[in-house]
């Protein structure tokens, strides 16, 4: 077989049984939060704090070694300035509030995202210090996703893979992923995106590609450790095929 058609080696199929390795999520409905008690968006992006908290602590709490949280996506600069400033001052604020009780709780954090020149030097500084003082942790790793994009990222894989004079021919799945911001990052196993909505929003396309995915109708200011923890016994109920079959499955077809 060809470098370039070598591939990694693959989960076989079975049923997902355990604790999943990394769950991301999509905290998603914020605003409709707000409309719904007509209060401005902003209340509800202010709510979500609560949840954020929460959902890290019942990560970490079950076992799960890799957490990764939607915070902004390269598509949300298109929102109202007003609301992009708010929620810049709040992601601050959040940091400044938490990092040592992240710290002294085990969690390595990391922001997944672009230095874009639209975000304050300071919070970039706060994602910086942040990143330095939990960053021999191991009891789980959060990344935030944060000015993320994942079409962006696989983009700058693409650069970075050819500005190493890589010859096509060798490239393989493992080489390029080896290319993505944070190549650690172990494919994510289960993606919860609140609020109802079904899509992608390009987020870790590369990590989701053999994800589960569940859609808890609540909004995510209201969203607890007892909805994640429901979203993880989803997961573990859930057949995990990989392209292939089931071991129960095998042998029981009739020609
Ligand atoms: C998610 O909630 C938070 C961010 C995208 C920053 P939304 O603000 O998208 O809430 P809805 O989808 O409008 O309800
Ligand atoms: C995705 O939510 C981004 C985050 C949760 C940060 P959006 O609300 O921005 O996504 P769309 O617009 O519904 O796709
Ligand atoms: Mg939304």
């Amino acid at each position: 077989m060809s470098p370039a058609t070598e591939r990694p080696p693959r989960q076989r199929a079975g049923g997902a049984g355990g604790v999943p390795r990394h769950v991301a999520c999509v905290m998603d409905g914020n605003g409709r939060w707000a409309q719904s008690r007509s209060l401005p968006r902003t209340s509800g992006h202010s709510a979500a704090e609560a949840a954020v908290i929460d959902v890290i602590e019942a990560a970490r709490n079950s076992g799960v070694e890799w957490l990764s949280l939607y915070a902004f996506s390269t598509e949300n600069w298109d929102r109202p300035g007003s609301e992009v400033d708010f929620l810049m001052r709040l992601v601050r604020g959040t940091v400044r509030k938490h990092a040592l009780l992240l710290h002294a709780r085990g969690v390595r954090c990391r922001v997944l995202g672009s230095r874009d020149p639209r975000i304050p030097p300071a919070l970039a500084q706060d994602f910086d210090d942040l990143m330095t003082l939990t960053a021999d942790n191991r009891r789980m790793t959060l990344t935030v996703a944060f000015d993320h994009g994942g079409r962006r990222d696989i983009v700058e894989a693409a650069r970075s893979l050819l500005r190493s004079g890589a010859s096509p021919d060798s490239v393989t799945e493992q080489s390029f992923a080896g290319h993505l911001p944070y190549p650690d990052t172990p494919d994510v196993d289960l993606v919860i995106r609140t609020s109802g909505e079904q899509r992608i929003s390009n987020f870790m396309l590369w990590q989701v590609a053999y994800a589960e995915w569940v859609f808890p109708a609540v909004l995510w200011p209201d969203f607890r450790a007892s909805h994640f923890l429901q979203c993880l016994h989803t997961y573990q109920h859930r057949d995990r095929r990989f392209g292939g079959v089931l071991p129960t499955d095998i042998g029981g077809s009739r020609p």
